[in-house]
């Protein structure tokens, strides 16, 4: 089976062809345009923007993405529904509403954060999914937009159990970065700062909150966290404040409390739950440091527990995990008449 995949939920246009063969996925393109030189302006994303990039961007992807195939016959279109830029998502939809009529292919409207969780079976043996080898699992999906803890029995059985009352940990990233005056978007930026640092060379002793990590509940709060970085930030002499030691010991106090955070929930969650495996998701699981002490502490603390991670490059918005959760929604086939955009769709 050969599935084109269309994702535009906010300001990456990707396009991407997988191919499903003998219980193996294979990504036979997976192509990228980011906006983020047009956005790092602005230090987040304008919608109206957005979609006109998206506009622009997405034929060329969409042909490029095919070359790369080398033009295969194509069996399905694959597209992210939500949640999502509604402006953005439509142009996708949009897209692939015309290709899916003009090969008369039917579509499968497939979930954002899903698409996050589910790339992570990239390299697995499909057999094994089938026989539920992960389930019950536990997922963090961490991004620009969202980060929450979801419970999952099983492809398409999920409950969320926790989320973020206020900003999303990459949005958290990227508000910092941007208060340091570094680029956007801020999670790589501040990760690159942070790496330069050594708790050795501590200068200005700085702590921040680790919001809500003693609290029973898996719900997060990354909010109070650039309110603190920003008064910090604000009562630091200009000379201080501009220097690199202070912006290197500031990422790196930054990063340090969302990891904190992020798997001491985690972690609590997967005990609580017994689950066989733990599953990261969205662009902050491309965190070099965060992978790492996942995997310190899930070996330590859950010997037993499986811990899944994307791919660095599949961690952030991609085509390809697009396709593959269409790959495991076969069911959800439409007719490309059906296709809508739904800008705050949850996962359930
Ligand atoms: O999943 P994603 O590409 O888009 C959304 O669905 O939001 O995630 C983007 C977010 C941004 O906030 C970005 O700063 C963050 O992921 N991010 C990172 C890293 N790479 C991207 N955060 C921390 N470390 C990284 N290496
Ligand atoms: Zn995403």
């Amino acid at each position: 089976m050969i599935i084109l995949a269309i994702e535009t939920s906010c300001d990456d246009t990707g396009v991407s062809v997988v191919r499903v063969k003998d219980e193996k996925i294979n990504i036979l393109s997976n192509v990228i345009s980011s906006q983020m030189k047009l956005h790092a302006k602005y230090g987040g994303v304008y919608p109206s923007l957005a979609k006109r990039e998206h506009q622009k961007n997405l034929p060329v992807v969409f042909k490029k993405a095919l070359r790369e195939a080398d033009n295969p016959k194509i069996d399905l279109i694959a597209v992210t529904i939500g949640h999502g830029l509604e402006p953005c998502l439509w142009v996708g939809v949009n897209f692939a509403k015309e290709v899916a009529g003009k090969l008369k292919l039917p579509v499968i409207p497939v979930n954002h954060v899903e698409a996050h969780i589910l790339v992570n079976f990239i390299n697995e043996n499909l057999i094994k999914i089938r026989k539920s080898k992960f389930f019950p699992a536990v997922c963090l999906v961490v991004s620009g937009g969202h980060t929450g803890l979801i419970l999952m029995k099983g492809i398409g059985k999920y409950r969320i159990i926790g989320e973020t009352r206020d900003d999303a940990a990459g949005e958290c990233f990227d508000k910092t970065a941007r208060i340091l005056g570094l680029g956007y978007p801020g999670g790589p930026e501040i990760a690159a700062q942070a790496a330069k640092y050594s708790i050795r060379n501590t200068k200005y002793h700085i702590q921040l909150p680790r919001p809500m990590i003693g609290q029973k509940n898996y719900d997060f709060s990354f909010s109070g966290l650039k309110t603190a970085v920003l008064y910090d930030f604000k009562n630091r002499p200009k000379k201080i404040r501009e220097s690199k030691e202070y912006i290197q010991e500031m990422a790196f106090e930054i990063q340090q409390a969302a990891i904190d955070v992020l798997l001491k929930k985690t972690v609590k969650a997967a005990k609580d739950f017994r689950v066989k495996t733990v599953i990261l998701g969205g662009g902050v699981s491309a965190n070099k440091e965060l992978r790492k002490q996942f995997k310190n502490e899930i070996k330590k603390e859950l010997p037993n527990v499986q811990l899944l991670m994307p791919p660095p490059s599949m961690a952030t918005d991609n085509a390809a995990m697009v396709g593959i959760a269409a790959y495991f929604n076969n069911k959800k086939r439409r007719g490309w008449q059906q296709i809508k955009a739904l800008a705050n769709l949850r996962i359930k």
